[in-house]
């Protein structure tokens, strides 16, 4: 009887610590948050290698910044024929939706990728959407398959059923991590479920959302606040690539991207910094002009899609170069970037590590490959990020204000240079063939003319 009611009572026990010990794999709420990883854009049918580092970084928390999966289907590039899916005469769209069952087996898929797995039994996953995952390529709040895209996204980063974040309109969250003097806050946006179209200079957020960011940003201090936001919001890469293409961005937006900067500035609101995805390669920019500090945007894509990948590998040293040409103003250049242009095009992730112990804090804001290697980075005191250290920063004669001229403001032969060369080399062949043509067409019409006179 003894060993048995012994073994019942250490029952309980052994149960208590083996939950104890897969409690302790996740963060502690109560503990200082020191490492965060984030990424977007992987393809859930696609291998995913990069978790393997993801999880080697060992963050605590780890934040989704859309295309967590591709849920819209793309129908092939047809110029002519019935399916014309490009140029003016296209008479079907590029991107259509899925079904909801076809939808919600992608997330399987995605929330099955072991190293995933992984590291989801070890860090906080939280996260927003993008496009694709919100069901389609580019669109806003127009698109009517949202309601049940906001409830498959919630399912699959395990969103508490009661959670009000089923309840409202689009999928904007905020978390507050640590204890006080060492507080984490992050805000997620939603920049879909309430976008007017591209080219309207209209709503990105809208009011509800709006009203609810005003509301965090003036709420309880953080000495680090981190913006998620899926679109960039500091780099207008269109603005230089334009007319070649266009990506989507806060700036393709210029009154809400105004409005976002005063908003931040007038909250007075201390280390503030943006984190972004979307474009396919990774970059850091910042701004010195939207508030009394810096602000950042570290853009970290695609956890699987990158510029380089998507092209024959005897092509990437050309991505490289067209990396290269694009005018930048606000792009954070530094020399540990692995390439010259300070862009990264091959899958990488995002992480931030900050040292609370150091006198003051720092903060370290990272590209990383792959491997786990890092690509690209800046390091500073937390304390550069501080409305009222501005004026201090100014006159120590730090970098600050170096990075206020638009990509707008550039010179338009420079602005302009990559859709130069690229119209300049097409012009230069033209020519060349006419050139060509005519020279052999003359030579044909002298030797018929001598050999008829022979
Ligand atoms: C995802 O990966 C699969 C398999 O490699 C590929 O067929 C598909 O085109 C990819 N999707 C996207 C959106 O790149
Ligand atoms: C970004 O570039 C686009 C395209 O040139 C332009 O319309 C827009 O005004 C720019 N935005 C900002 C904030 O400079």
């Amino acid at each position: 009887m003894a060993t048995s009611t012994r073994a019942l009572l250490l029952l309980p026990l052994l149960l208590l610590f083996l939950l104890s010990r897969s409690l302790s794999l996740r963060a502690d709420p109560g503990a200082a948050v020191s490492r965060i990883a984030f990424g977007s854009c992987a393809n859930q049918s696609a291998p995913q290698p990069v978790w393997e580092a993801v999880v080697g970084f060992d963050p605590q928390v780890f934040i989704w910044l859309g295309d967590n999966v591709y849920g819209d289907n793309k129908r092939p590039f047809r110029v002519f024929g019935r399916e014309r899916t490009v140029g003016p005469w296209r008479n079907v769209p590029r991107f259509y939706p899925s079904t909801e069952a076809e939808l919600r087996r992608r997330y399987e898929m995605a929330k099955a990728k072991p190293g995933y797995a992984k590291l989801r039994e070890r860090a906080q996953v939280i996260g927003t959407w993008d496009d694709h995952d919100y069901g389609l390529n580019d669109a806003g709040k127009e698109f009517g398959g949202k309601v049940t895209s906001q409830r498959l996204l919630l399912d699959f980063l395990d969103e508490a059923e009661d959670s009000s974040r089923r309840q409202q309109a689009g999928v904007y969250a905020s978390y507050m991590f640590g204890p006080e003097g060492k507080r984490v806050k992050v805000i997620l946006l939603d920049t879909r479920y309430h976008r007017d179209p591209l080219s309207s200079d209209g709503a990105v957020l809208g009011d509800p959302q709006w009203q609810w960011l005003e509301r965090e940003l003036h709420g309880p201090r953080s000495e680090i606040t981190i913006i998620g936001s899926s679109i960039q919001v500091i780099s207008n890469l269109s603005a230089t690539t334009g007319p070649l293409f266009y990506v989507e961005s806060w700036a393709r937006f210029p009154r809400e991207r105004e409005r976002l900067f005063r908003l931040i500035d007038s909250s007075k609101r201390n280390g503030v910094l943006f984190i972004s995805g979307d474009v396919h390669f990774g970059e850091i920019s910042r701004y010195d002009c939207g508030a009394q500090y810096p602000l950042y945007d570290i853009t970290s894509s695609g956890l699987t899609q990158s510029v380089e990948n998507s092209v024959p590998s005897v092509f990437q040293p050309l991505m490289r170069l067209v990396a290269l040409l694009t005018p930048t103003t606000l792009r954070v250049f530094s020399p540990n970037c692995r390439y010259k242009s300070c862009t990264y095009g091959q899958p990488n992730f995002g992480a931030i590590e900050i040292d609370w112990n150091a006198v003051p804090p720092q903060i370290k804001l990272e590209l990383r490959d792959v491997e786990g290697n890092s690509v690209g980075g800046v390091e500073f005191p937390i304390s550069e990020l501080d409305p009222s250290k501005a004026h201090a920063i100014t006159k120590q004669g730090h970098s600050y204000q170096r990075h206020c001229a638009l990509e707008t403001e550039l010179p338009w032969l420079v602005r302009h240079r990559l859709a130069l060369l690229l119209f300049g080399t097409i012009a230069v062949l033209v020519i060349a063939v006419v050139l060509l043509g005519i020279t052999c067409l003359s030579a044909a019409n002298i030797f018929t003319k001598k050999s008829k006179m022979e």
